[in-house]
């Protein structure tokens, strides 16, 4: 896709088709929204009187007109933009998504937007870049008819009075932010029987070849050499093997303060059938999704690679087929992490938490001092907040409220659980030091973050539960349904505020 950015003359853009930004309760007496009513002749005042077109999120109307003149567009496309008072740089992300999505539809190739924001400028770009590239994603890699073959080849986003240079830097950064949550998408839409373990590995390799990132395989070998029995129990019944992988960003010159390294771990399950706790078979396919966390931190790191800031990271994703083969781990085995601790596993659907410890051992252990996992870790967590909010847990308070903060600023919905002694007690083991699962179904997001608090020794650590938030059951205007890519933009933001 091709980006430009555009500082005056909207209606002469070279492109096929106009898109405006429009609030409740707005009229056509002024500015643009008056220039555009008259360019197609009245039009609009009619539509936002007849209240068909009402300026609400995900609205929007469309209109051909006869160009004349240096106007080359003769389509204009209004979407709605909300309440003017509560319209954020995120939400200008969903506008330029839903222009994309229903001009594509359309096959409309090239468009400019008028976003309507008064903010920074060059968040605005980022924002409606990445929500343009994001929104043409498809879930359509595996038919062989009905694909979408209509493509959007150019988005230009005018700002009037903007910095030509400044603004197509902000539009890259935004196409390499869409990109790799297309890329994140990508890898948790694949069917378990393509995207086992070693080919997600395999995916990392290559794309951290394509970016620069250092990328370290281990394979089961290294890991057993490593102690990691609990990840280890977890991939017995499978025949797939296991693949710990591990991304490194190391920036030429870091501004970070010295010693200070944030991690991000994922849980890559890359098929969960329970082991031998087996799931029902109802709504068992949707569990090819249990390694979206690792699609997180393998997407994330993409940006992280092509965006180059200036503080280390390091990403790591426990990569492990949970099948109930006859070599599988039994409720009732008891097995030793790698910092020593024994862990008695009562239920081999708890495997998330199992995978998650020995990744976080690691993490610290290569210096990491602080710790963001992310993982689809348990059902509980749709029970208690939907697909609307993102659990986050932590033992850090100002982690916990960063990452809250910089989810509020790219659009992604962050709620905090509590964690504490009484809940840990809850996974005390009569014959091992921890069991993975608590008693019964009580606090059930809570109990998956404390057992793996157990495995945290000095990091600050922050863990999200993405089970709710990591695929939309249904489509909206600016994005198809399926994998959401959910927290990489949150954690982007992160790594961009610790520079
Ligand atoms: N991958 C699942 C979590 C999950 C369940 C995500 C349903 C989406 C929908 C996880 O491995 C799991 O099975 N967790 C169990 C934990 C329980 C056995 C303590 C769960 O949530 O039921
Ligand atoms: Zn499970
Ligand atoms: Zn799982």
């Amino acid at each position: 896709m091709k980006f430009q950015a555009i500082t005056d003359n909207f209606q002469e853009a070279n492109v096929d088709a106009l898109a405006v930004a429009v609030f409740k309760d707005e009229n056509t007496g002024s500015g643009i929204l008056k220039d555009l009513n008259e360019l197609i002749g009245g039009h609009i005042a009619s539509i936002i009187k007849s209240e068909e077109f009402k300026g609400e999120s995900g609205d929007t109307a469309y209109f051909l007109f006869e160009s004349k003149g240096k106007n080359k567009a003769n389509r204009l496309l209004l979407v709605g933009a909300g309440d003017r008072a509560d319209y954020k740089t995120s939400d200008v992300g969903v506008v330029a998504g839903t222009a994309a999505r229903n001009l594509r539809k359309r096959n409309v190739k090239s468009f400019a937007l008028a976003p309507r924001f008064d903010g920074d400028s060059l968040d605005v770009a980022t924002n409606a870049a990445a929500g343009v590239v994001a929104s043409q994603f498809e879930l359509d890699k595996y038919k062989s008819s009905d694909k979408n073959d209509k493509k959007i080849d150019t988005f230009a986003l005018y700002i009037e009075g903007g910095r030509e240079k400044d603004l197509k830097d902000a539009l890259t950064r935004g196409e390499i932010i869409g990109d790799s949550m297309n890329f994140a998408r990508d890898l948790a839409n694949e069917p378990p029987n393509v995207l086992h373990p070693t080919e997600m590995a395999k995916r990392a390799e290559k794309m951290a070849k394509e970016v620069g990132l250092k990328c370290e395989i281990l394979d089961e070998g290294k890991m057993e050499k490593l102690g990691m029995g609990s990840l280890l129990s977890v991939t017995k019944g499978s025949a797939q093997p296991a693949k710990f992988i591990i991304l490194r960003y190391e920036p030429k010159k870091s501004t970070g303060k010295k010693g200070e390294l944030l991690a991000l771990v994922g849980k890559g399950i890359t098929f969960d059938t329970g082991g031998i706790s087996i799931k029902p078979s109802e709504g068992m396919d949707a569990m090819k999704y249990d390694m979206s966390g690792g699609a997180t931190v393998i997407g994330t790191m993409r940006a992280i690679g092509l965006l180059k800031p200036t503080v280390p990271v390091l990403g790591i994703v426990a990569a492990v087929e949970n099948m109930p083969g006859s070599a599988a781990t039994r409720p009732s085995d008891i097995v030793t992490a790698s910092n020593g601790k024994t862990v008695e596993i009562l239920n081999t659907d708890a495997e998330g938490r199992l995978v998650l410890a020995d990744a976080v051992v690691y993490a610290e252990k290569q210096g990491a001092t602080r710790i963001v996992d992310m993982a689809t870790l348990t059902g509980a967590v749709i029970i208690a907040l939907g697909d609307l909010h993102t659990a986050v847990l932590g033992n850090d308070q100002e982690l916990v409220d960063e990452i809250i903060e910089c989810g509020a600023d790219v659009g992604e919905n962050f709620w905090q659980l509590p964690i504490g002694k009484e809940y840990s007690k809850m996974i005390k083991s009569d014959i091992a030091d921890i069991k993975n699962i608590g008693g019964g179904r009580k606090a059930g997001t809570i109990i998956g973050a404390v057992f793996i608090e157990e495995f945290i020794k000095d990091a600050k650590w922050a863990h999200l539960d993405i089970a709710g938030t990591a695929w939309a059951d249904d489509a909206k205007p600016h994005r198809s349904k399926g994998p959401t890519a959910i927290a990489i933009r949150t954690l982007l933001k992160l790594v961009e505020k610790s520079q």
